[in-house]
């Protein structure tokens, strides 16, 4: 291992920061820990652009840990509407009830106990004590991977528990020693690695900029910049299809409340059937209107809803990718004259000029947008 890089690893990092490093983010500076926190989990797997617009509003509706803790969980869905990754809203409001109920509503500042919160790991534990407390603690996503990977040419896939254990022992040794160091050395990381250590244009590779380790990294002193880290082969995530109802009365239409723990969980969305593996028939035209109902809606429902409902047909199909599963909806779309009381509470006819002002999954808001039964001024989001 390079002895010389290890030391002077972060005051290069941090001189490479004042030149070129991001400056100015709204989350930036405020040693604040739950607006550190906040700030963390909406940018793990959202764009720094997206966080810009929605982080100040989040704060303003509930600016301490002790609002957040009290609030409707309903309430923190539908703010987090349109950021996807909703087990990140709900771990967020879990994670303010415990730092209520643990800690007194003060976040500790002990990455181990950081991370034992619901919806923080390691690395966030690390960038949230840093921040906010200046610990010396160490990050370690997916960017500084790619970074420490390169710099002492690290082969072996990044899940591999060795690999793994050594890039966590490089991110400790690096630190820098002064603890005053530590946020703007974190920001500088997760920066150099966003912006020139990237995935497939590092600085290194082009003339226009100088990499200020250029001359320490062993990947680029053995040309392997581009093959590290090694590369995992995904499997194709699985397809599925499935039905969804869009049943209306008059100005009302049919939500349904997901389950908690399932894909979009808590948000309310149209009535939907299990999904089934793809079978590459697509959905199927002449489906029985009864079969439909029957594996969308509650049993002593069906009867009743079965009469009422008229001119069942499909409408639009929807294409949606998550993370690890590809999903094909066939939206039905029908109408009834009344209005069927449902004994689930997870059943609501909602007027439509509220629909707005409900939680719902990104591609349902599109396709009620996209048929005019909500308009955009209605929209929270
Ligand atoms: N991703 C995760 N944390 C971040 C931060 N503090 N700044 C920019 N991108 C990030």
């Amino acid at each position: 291992m390079s002895k010389t890089l290890i030391n002077t690893f972060s005051k290069k990092l941090l001189t490479w920061h004042g030149a070129s490093g991001r400056s100015g983010l709204p989350w930036q500076g405020n040693r604040d820990p739950y607006a550190v926190w906040v700030s963390e989990i909406m940018l793990q797997q959202t764009q720094v652009a997206t966080v810009l617009e929605r982080y100040p509003r989040f704060m303003k509706r509930f600016p301490t840990v002790k609002k957040l803790a009290a609030a409707d969980i309903d309430e923190v869905l539908a703010e987090w509407a349109g950021l996807g990754y909703y087990s990140r809203a709900r771990n967020l409001h879990a994670c303010a009830k415990q730092v209520m109920h643990d800690f007194s509503g003060k976040f500790p500042n002990d990455p181990l106990l950081l991370e034992q919160l619901k919806g923080i790991g390691r690395s966030t534990a690390g960038a949230i004590a840093a921040f906010a407390f200046r610990e010396r603690a160490p990050i370690l996503d997916a960017n500084v991977k790619r970074i420490l990977a390169r710099l002492f040419a690290i082969e072996g896939a990044l899940q591999d528990k060795a690999v793994n254990d050594r890039l966590w022992q490089l991110a400790q040794d690096l630190l820098p020693n002064q603890p005053k160091d530590m946020p703007v050395y974190t920001q500088a990381l997760m920066d150099f690695g966003a912006t020139w250590c990237t995935a497939r244009k590092p600085v290194c590779m082009s003339a226009e900029k100088k990499c200020p380790f250029a001359k320490d990294c062993q990947a680029n002193l053995s040309n392997q910049v581009l093959a590290l880290p090694q590369k995992t082969v995904k499997a194709k995530s699985p397809e599925f299809d499935c039905d969804m109802l869009l049943i209306r009365s008059g100005n009302f239409v049919l939500l349904q409340k997901r389950p908690s723990k399932a894909i979009w969980g808590g948000l309310w969305s149209l009535p939907e059937s299990p999904w089934r593996p793809r079978s590459g028939k697509g959905h199927q035209t002449d489906q029985d209107p009864k079969a439909l109902l029957s594996m969308t809606l509650p049993e002593e429902n069906i009867a009743s809803l079965a009469k009422s409902i008229k001119g069942l047909k499909p409408s639009n199909q929807i294409k949606h990718i998550f993370t690890h599963r590809r999903l094909w909806m066939q939206v039905w779309e029908a109408n009834t004259s009344k209005t069927i009381e449902f004994l689930s509470p997870n059943l609501k006819w909602v007027p439509l000029a509220q629909l707005g002002r409900y939680g719902l999954p990104q591609p349902i808001k599109i396709l009620l947008l996209g048929l005019s039964l909500i308009r955009g001024g209605d929209l929270k989001n």
